[in-house]
C-alpha cells in the first residue's frame, strides 16, 4: 500500500504528537519527551515551523541537571502507559526525569536550525542553548570518557538508543537480575512482543535502573562501578560529530576559548577511535570496557564513522565492502545488524530492522564523504520504506513491512527533513 501525500501525513503526526513545546515519540508507547527523539523532531518541524523547531530543543534543555547531564526522558506529565515511570527512576528532580542519557544529537540539530534560518532572528535561542549544549558535552568528557581518549561510555543499553542490539548481550550477562522483583511491562501491551526486547532484556534494564537509583544517580560512581560498561560506537561517533557542529556554533558566536577546547576534544577523539577499529572484522565495533573485548559486530552504527567526519581510505574501503555485502542480502538498507550474524532478527527492534533516523545519519555521512551512490541508496531506500509502509517506528529490511508502533514522530521528521525533497526531485 502506497501512502498518499506522506508530507501532509508527516506534518499531521508531528502536530498531533505535540504536547505544547515538546513532542512525544508516539502517544501510546512513549508518552513523554525523549532526548534524541526531540533532536530529530526539531528537524522535522523546521520544514514548516522554525520557531516551533527551536522550542522543542529549548524545552528539552529545561530538563537538564545543574552539572550538564541531559536525561533521556523528561516526564512532563504523568502517564501510566509507560514503564519504568518516574517513581521507578526516583531521581527526585523537578521536572521529573530518568537518570540516564542518550546519544547527543542535539548540537547537530541546533546547527541545522541555525544555518537554515535568518541568523539574526534566532540568535537569542542560540545564545540560550549554546552554553547548555556545551555543558552536556563537557559532562560526557568528564564522566563518560574513562580512557581519556574522547570515546563515549554507556552504562545502560538504553543510553545507546539502540536498546536491544546484540552488541550489549555479552556485557549484559554480568548484570545480576536476582533481586529485580516483579514489575509490569507496558510496551508489550501496545506492541507485539516478537518485535520488542525479551523478558531477560527487561530484567536487566530494570536491574540497572535499580543500581543507579541505589547510588542516588551519582554518575561518577555509576561510571566507575556499573556492571554494564561499554564504549558505544554509536554514541562515540554522534558525539564526535556533535562536537564539530558545536565548534561551528562557537565560531559563529565568537566564543574563542570554547572553540579551542572543542578543537582539542575533537582531535583527541579522532585519534581515540582507533581503539574501536576491529581490524579482523574490518569495521568499527563497540567495545566492553570491563573485559576489553570488541563486540566484533557490524551494526548500523558501524557506518556512522562517515557522519563523524572520519576519513581513512583503507578503513572506508572495508566498511563499504560490508555495505555492499549487506545490500546484496537485504531488500532495503540499512539493517541494524549484519544479516549474516546469527542474532539477526528482521523484526525485533534493534536486532535487524531498519530505522529511519540511523539511515539519515549514515546516509548523510556517506554523501558528505563523497560516496554518492551509497548515500543515495540509503536515502532512496528510506524514502521507499516510508512511502510504502507509513511512518512506522522501524521496518523489516527483507520485506519493507512497517514494524513496531505507527505514527512515529521521528520517522515523520526524517521524511520532512530528508526524504520530501527527494520525493520532489523524482517527481512523485
Ligand atoms: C524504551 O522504553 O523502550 C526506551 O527505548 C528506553 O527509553
Amino acid at each position: 500500500m502506497t501512502q498518499k501525500m506522506p508530507g501532509r501525513r508527516a506534518r499531521e503526526i508531528l502536530v498531533r504528537n505535540d504536547r505544547g513545546g515538546y513532542t512525544v515519540p508516539n502517544g501510546r508507547v512513549y508518552p513523554f519527551q525523549w532526548n534524541w527523539d526531540s533532536a530529530f523532531v526539531s528537524l522535522g518541524f523546521a520544514a514548516f515551523d522554525l520557531e516551533r523547531a527551536w522550542r522543542e530543543l529549548l524545552t528539552l534543555f529545561d530538563g537538564q541537571w545543574e552539572d550538564g547531564f541531559l536525561p533521556h526522558i523528561i516526564f512532563w506529565k504523568d502517564d501510566a502507559g509507560y514503564f519504568p515511570g518516574p517513581a521507578v527512576w526516583g531521581t527526585g528532580r523537578t521536572p521529573q526525569t530518568s537518570g540516564i542519557t542518550q546519544p547527543p544529537v542535539a548540537a547537530s540539530a541546533v546547527r541545522d536550525l541555525w544555518e537554515r534560518g535568518d541568523r539574526t532572528v534566532f540568535r537569542e535561542q542560540l545564545e540560550e542553548l549554546f552554553p547548555k549544549l556545551l555543558a552536556w558535552h563537557k559532562w560526557f568528557a568528564r564522566v563518560r570518557d574513562p580512557l581519556g581518549n574522547g570515546l563515549a561510555l554507556i552504562v545502560h543499553p538504553w543510553e545507546s538508543g539502540r536498546d536491544n542490539s546484540p552488541e550489549w548481550d555479552a556485557a549484559s550477562s554480568r548484570i545480576d537480575t536476582s533481586r529485580v522483583g516483579s514489575y509490569e511491562r507496558r510496551d508489550t501491551s501496545h506492541i507485539d512482543q516478537s518485535m520488542r526486547p525479551t523478558k531477560l532484556d527487561y530484567d536487566r534494564y530494570v536491574a540497572l535502573v535499580q543500581y543507579g537509583r541505589s547510588l542516588g544517580w551519582d554518575h561518577e560512581r555509576i561510571g566507575r562501578g556499573s556492571p554494564f560498561r561499554v564504549v558505544d560506537i554509536g554514541t562515540t561517533m554522534i558525539l564526535l560529530r556533535a562536537n564539530r557542529d558545536l565548534l561551528a556554533l562557537a565560531e559563529a558566536l565568537g566564543r574563542d576559548e570554547e572553540a579551542a577546547e572543542l578543537r582539542h576534544n575533537i582531535a583527541r577523539a579522532e585519534a581515540g577511535v582507533a581503539w574501536l577499529w576491529n581490524d579482523r572484522v574490518g569495521a568499527y565495533c563497540s567495545r566492553d570496557i570491563i573485559s576489553g573485548e570488541s563486540t566484533s559486530m557490524v551494526t548500523g552504527a558501524s557506518f556512522l564513522s562517515f557522519y563523524a567526519g572520519l576519513r581513512n581510505e583503507a578503513r572506508d574501503r572495508r566498511l563499504l565492502a560490508h555495505l555492499e555485502r549487506i545490500a546484496s542480502r537485504t531488500k532495503y538498507l540499512l539493517p541494524s545488524l549484519d544479516p549474516a550474524h546469527p542474532a539477526f532478527d528482521s523484526i525485533r527492534y534493534w536486532r535487524g530492522p531498519v530505522w529511519a533516523v540511523i539511515n539519515y545519519l549514515v546516509g548523510r555521512g556517506l554523501l558528505e564523504a563523497g560516496h554518492k551512490l551509497w548515500g543515495e541508496k540509503v536515502r532512496s531506500d528510506t524514502h521507499a520504506l516510508i512511502q510504502q509502509a507509513g511512518m512506522y517506528e522501524y521496518f523489516c529490511p527483507l520485506t519493507g513491512k512497517g514494524v513496531g508502533g505507527d505514527d512515529f514522530s521521528w520517522t515523520a521528521a526524517i521524511w520532512l527533513h530528508w526524504c520530501a525533497d527527494h520525493e520532489l526531485s523524482r517527481g512523485a
